[in-house]
């Protein structure tokens, strides 16, 4: 694997934090001082596992480029599934001869896009580091990611649903039952209360329709974890009222206050 080197600075905790996430709204261009913070997080590779591994609950693979050009067909367009503030996410599929003790697995890639993407090196970060600790079955599974030069993708779980956007908005597929649409609210409840009541519980800020991926048989699972925040823990009830998410996603009374009420 190549070297993702940029000039970094040992952080002075190895723990998910709120240094390891932005602070800036989800579609604002990050500024100087916050380029400047974010090229003290780790992003050697080696550094990353090593943080990574301290708090792992998901053992995650770390992909070449090379191996995902295989996976995706070299990126083929016709394998694209969306796009978002990250970047594209291509349909892929893991073959077993690409790494001796892979398993075959389709799965989603999802490809920072350098210069014209709104998130960076802290939302891919936040991501392995929230994923790799958390597993449940209403949380997308992370399978691996690669950090190699200056390529930052993330390998998920391939959800054959899609999202719960793009079955609520199209034009092809028949309007979700009642029954259909509980399940994935009910599922997705599930998912948030398994972050919230968490040991060390997660604060998610990017609830919406495009982050709840579903499986074959409308089971919900929340994905996106950029903007994960560490919650309170114990008497350490303080958490930044910065306000974070998506615009017409966030609670009216959340953006007034800043506060989860
Ligand atoms: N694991 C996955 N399996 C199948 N499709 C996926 C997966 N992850 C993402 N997608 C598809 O890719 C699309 C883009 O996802 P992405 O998270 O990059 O952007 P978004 O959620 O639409 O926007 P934002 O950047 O605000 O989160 C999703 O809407 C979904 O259709
Ligand atoms: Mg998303």
């Amino acid at each position: 694997m190549g070297n993702c080197f940029r000039r970094w600075e040992k952080p002075s905790i190895y723990t998910v934090s709120s240094n390891a996430k932005s602070e800036f709204p989800k579609y604002e261009r990050p500024s100087k001082k916050q380029m400047r913070e974010d090229s003290k997080l780790p992003s050697n590779p080696k550094e990353v596992e090593d943080l990574r591994r301290d708090s792992a609950a998901n053992p995650l693979i770390a992909f070449t480029f090379e191996e995902l050009k295989i996976i995706t067909g070299n990126f083929r367009q016709d394998r694209v599934l969306g796009g978002g503030g990250f970047g594209r996410v291509y349909k892929g599929f893991i073959r077993e001869d690409l790494r001796e003790g892979l398993q075959p697995l389709q799965v989603a890639v999802k490809v920072h896009d350098g210069d014209n993407s709104y998130q960076g090196h802290r939302e891919w970060l936040a991501e392995v580091i929230f994923l790799g600790q958390l597993s449940h079955p209403n949380l997308v599974k992370l399978i691996g990611y690669c950090c190699e030069d200056d390529h930052r993708v993330l390998i998920y779980e391939y959800m054959a649903g899609g999202s719960v956007e793009s079955n609520l908005f199209s034009r092809i597929l028949p309007p979700l039952p009642w029954s259909i649409r509980m399940k994935i609210a009910f599922g997705a409840a599930i998912g948030l209360a398994f972050l919230h009541e968490a040991e060390k519980p997660v604060i998610y800020r990017d609830f919406k329709t495009s982050n709840i991926l579903l499986d074959m048989d409308y089971n919900a699972k929340l994905s996106d974890f950029g903007l994960a925040k560490d919650g309170p823990v114990g008497d350490n009830t303080h958490v930044s009222t910065r306000i974070m998410g998506t615009h017409g996603y966030a609670a009216p009374e959340y953006i007034m206050t800043g506060k989860f009420l």
